[in-house]
């Protein structure tokens, strides 16, 4: 079912439509089947995200000389919250190599490494990773431990990295780690890792309770030897790229939110116009159809700070400006808008809410990371008030 959005009148090209429909189509012949299945086994689903990749959805905004599609962050989020509408640990994968990834090197790469890199994840034939979180830095993210210590020709990486989506399959890692421990955020170097080479293992696979085809784990470096050639940006550029990067990665994460939001509420707007109890249908009742309401007004508030926070992204592309405080507010207002939908969604279905047969418990589970990774609802809040008061 695709119920009425509210029109934003001119925004939308007819590009952006034949891209949307075209996202639709595949999500639910394509995703939709065998996302339950994926859920249960955790198995990664390659083919599938092989098949986006030649879709074009691996690299929306990648420029067509480096194998991505050529559009706009209008069209990345479009499609997005269509592929997360039918599963959202497809969503997944495809927002970080979308956004943490090929982002990334397009903004600070050299013209070799885009050459390198890029190509292959944003056709689908790579997967990329995106590597801040340790075991012991996960919001406060400029207190690592790793360490990379310059070696002659290398660098020399040893440590620990955790919660990294997509390592258990990732080809390579964009990679944060400390090359100077003293000077703090300011120490911090980003590295492009090639997860063929010695000295990279992928450590223990994270037990989730959503997004479970969407494959995590830690990942541990042993004397890695990283050419200088590999290295994004200057040495102790690595926090700055980190967050420029994560403000895009945001605008992803509540695309995401935004199609587990519709997944939950239309499920839930067929279930209450159906299902009779009392001697009429549950929607009748004043309090399933505030409900309704409510998720309804939470769905479309989250689409236009979405559509926002994508249209400040793309202006960023030639002023160079940043987006910081639209990305983290359509982030916090879409995370939490998923997670409100897909509670109301199962308490509307009672016990089938509850069960397996409906994948209404699907959305509940894979909805709660929405408002953890990528920064919490807290980073959100914090960001957007120190922006807001200019405070700290
Ligand atoms: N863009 C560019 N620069 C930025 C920036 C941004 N969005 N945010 C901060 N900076 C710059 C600041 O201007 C400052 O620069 P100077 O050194 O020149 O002054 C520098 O970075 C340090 O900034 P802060 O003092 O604000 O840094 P902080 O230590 O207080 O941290 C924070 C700020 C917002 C809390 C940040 O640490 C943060 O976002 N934490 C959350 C991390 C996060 O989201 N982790 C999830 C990782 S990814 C994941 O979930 C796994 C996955 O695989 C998907």
């Amino acid at each position: 079912m695709v119920t009425k959005q509210v029109p934003s009148t001119g925004l939308l090209t007819e590009e952006h439509e034949m891209l949307r429909q075209a996202a639709r189509e595949f999500a639910q012949n394509e995703v939709l089947p065998i996302a339950a299945e994926h859920d249960e086994s955790g198995e990664f689903p390659l083919e599938t995200i092989r098949k986006m990749g030649k879709m074009g959805f691996m690299g929306i905004e990648v420029p067509e000389e480096y194998g991505g599609a050529g559009m706009d962050t209008l069209a990345y989020v479009l499609a997005l919250e269509e592929i997360c509408k039918a599963d959202a640990a497809h969503g997944t994968v495809m927002s970080v190599n979308n956004s943490l990834f090929c982002y990334g090197i397009l903004k600070f790469g050299t013209e070799e490494q885009k050459q390198k890199y890029v190509r292959g994840v944003a056709s689908g034939a790579k997967i990329g990773a995106y590597s801040l979180t340790e075991p012991m830095s996960g919001s406060d993210a400029g207190t690592m431990r790793s360490r990379a210590v310059k070696q002659g020709e290398h660098y020399l990486i040893n440590g620990r990295k955790s919660w990294v989506t997509s390592a258990p399959v990732a080809d390579y890692v964009l990679l944060f780690t400390m090359t100077d421990a003293d000077k703090g955020h300011l120490g911090i170097t980003a590295f492009l890792i090639d997860t063929t080479q010695p000295g990279f293992s992928r450590g223990k696979k994270e037990p989730k309770l959503g997004i479970r085809a969407s494959a995590t784990s830690e990942i541990v470096f042993e004397d890695y030897k990283a050419p200088m050639a590999s290295r994004l940006g200057e040495e102790g550029e690595g926090f700055k790229i980190a967050m420029t990067v994560l403000d895009a990665g945001r605008i992803g994460i509540a695309a995401q939110a935004l199609g587990i939001a519709e997944a939950a509420y239309e499920a839930s707007l067929s279930y209450v116009r159906e299902r009779e109890a009392f001697g009429q249908k549950i929607g009748e009742f004043q309090g399933t159809g505030f409900k309704i309401a409510d998720m309804k007004t939470r769905i479309e508030a989250s689409r236009g700070l979405i559509y926002n926070a994508a249209q400040a992204k793309q202006r960023s592309k030639t002023s160079g400006e940043r987006y910081t405080l639209e990305a983290s507010m359509a982030n916090l207002y879409a995370s939490e808008t998923a997670m409100f939908c897909a509670h109301h969604a199962v308490q509307i279905h009672g016990g089938m809410g509850y069960s397996k047969e409906l994948p209404v418990e699907r959305y509940f589970r894979d909805a709660k990371i929405t408002e953890i990774y990528e920064g919490t609802s807290e980073i959100q809040r914090l960001v957007i008030s120190r922006m807001e008061t200019g405070l700290r």
